[in-house]
């Protein structure tokens, strides 16, 4: 018996299966973005339309039948309202017609499980880094068993950081691994470096660059906002490495595909002799197979969600779920 996993929060709709943590399909379908970024109703009317073939070739690729899937695991959130309703009422159209349970999954802890199931790692400090989010986490067992957010964005995530500089740097598709490549062998100017403790932001070094674009060349302002922002992270995982003791670091979400911000995360664990960890990009990307991989340690532990639980929430935060396994 599977279970089958629906994301939802932004530009990717996703479905994975996945059996006693064996993924057997990872299916999606990605909005195509240009140059204006993502409009929230255009993406999740691009899921709607595309939500039918997305579960039709995930239950093809996992060679089953809908006769073997057992629970639907949908995106609760953290993402964007009219995306994450989409894929809300998909789970709840599949649990009604199939007569399956629900399972409500956290975004972030998606993406931590997936990479931690992938290495069979248990205790790791988590870099979690997408484009709305940007966090440091670890388990921890009190006052109850959840993922403690040791630093974290006071303002926006680094990937969209990233995104917005693009847009702004004229620099198409408007990606953040679009600037990856037109920072090569870019020279440093300085810019706005902002960590506090554990914690950190990013609009002013965004305002700073955008403003830099003005005296230099896009390659330098590129480069240079990728190594202060990615120097930002360092720092702060250093202090919660330090201050946790934890033995592995982790590297996940979608701007865990950047080269250069594993190469710099590699050298401080070297330096601390603990082991680095990140996962494969098609698992960092949004993807199904992560929500499949949640909802079914959700489903084997036992928990059991009404239908009013059933619910989506923009600012769904890691920390406020109780880990039951
Ligand atoms: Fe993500």
């Amino acid at each position: 018996m599977a279970i089958l996993g629906i994301e939802s929060t932004a530009h990717t709709f996703g479905v994975g299966i996945c059996q006693s943590g064996r993924i057997l399909a990872n299916q999606k379908a990605m909005y195509p973005i240009k140059d204006k970024g993502m409009i929230p109703a255009q993406v999740a009317n691009f899921h709607m339309k595309n939500a039918a073939h997305v579960i039709k070739n995930a239950i093809n690729e996992s060679g089953l039948s809908t006769r073997n899937i057992e629970a639907i695991g949908y995106t609760r959130g953290p993402g964007l309202g009219p995306c994450l309703a989409i894929g809300q009422l998909v789970a709840r159209f599949l649990a009604k017609r199939y007569r399956l349970p629900v399972m409500p999954v956290n975004h972030a802890i998606g993406h931590i499980e997936v990479t931690k199931q992938a290495f069979g790692i248990k205790d790791p400090l988590v870099l979690y880094v997408s484009g709305g989010n940007s966090q440091i986490l670890g388990l921890v067992d009190r006052p109850f068993r959840h993922y403690h957010v040791f630093g974290e964005t006071f303002d926006i995530g680094i990937g969209n950081m990233l995104d917005s500089f693009a847009r702004e740097a004229k620099i198409i598709p408007a990606w953040g691994s679009e600037v990856a490549k037109v920072a090569m062998n870019g020279k440093y100017i300085e810019l706005p470096y902002t960590v506090k403790g554990m914690d950190f932001t990013f609009t002013g070094l965004l305002t700073a660059a955008t403003d830099a674009l003005r005296r230099h060349s896009v390659k330098d302002v590129a480069y240079s906002l990728q190594e202060t922002s990615f120097a930002m992270l360092c720092e702060a995982t250093e202090r919660a490495l330090l201050l946790t003791k934890k033995k592995d670091l982790m590297l996940c979400g979608g701007v865990a595909q950047s080269t250069r911000l594993k190469e710099m995360l590699q050298m401080i664990t070297k330096d601390h002799g603990s082991r680095f960890f990140v996962s494969p990009n098609e698992l960092n990307a949004d993807n199904g197979a992560m929500i499949a991989v949640v909802a079914e340690k959700m489903f084997r532990a036992g928990e059991h969600y009404s239908d009013k639980q059933i619910t989506i929430d923009q600012r769904y935060r890691p920390d406020s779920v109780e880990i039951s396994w």
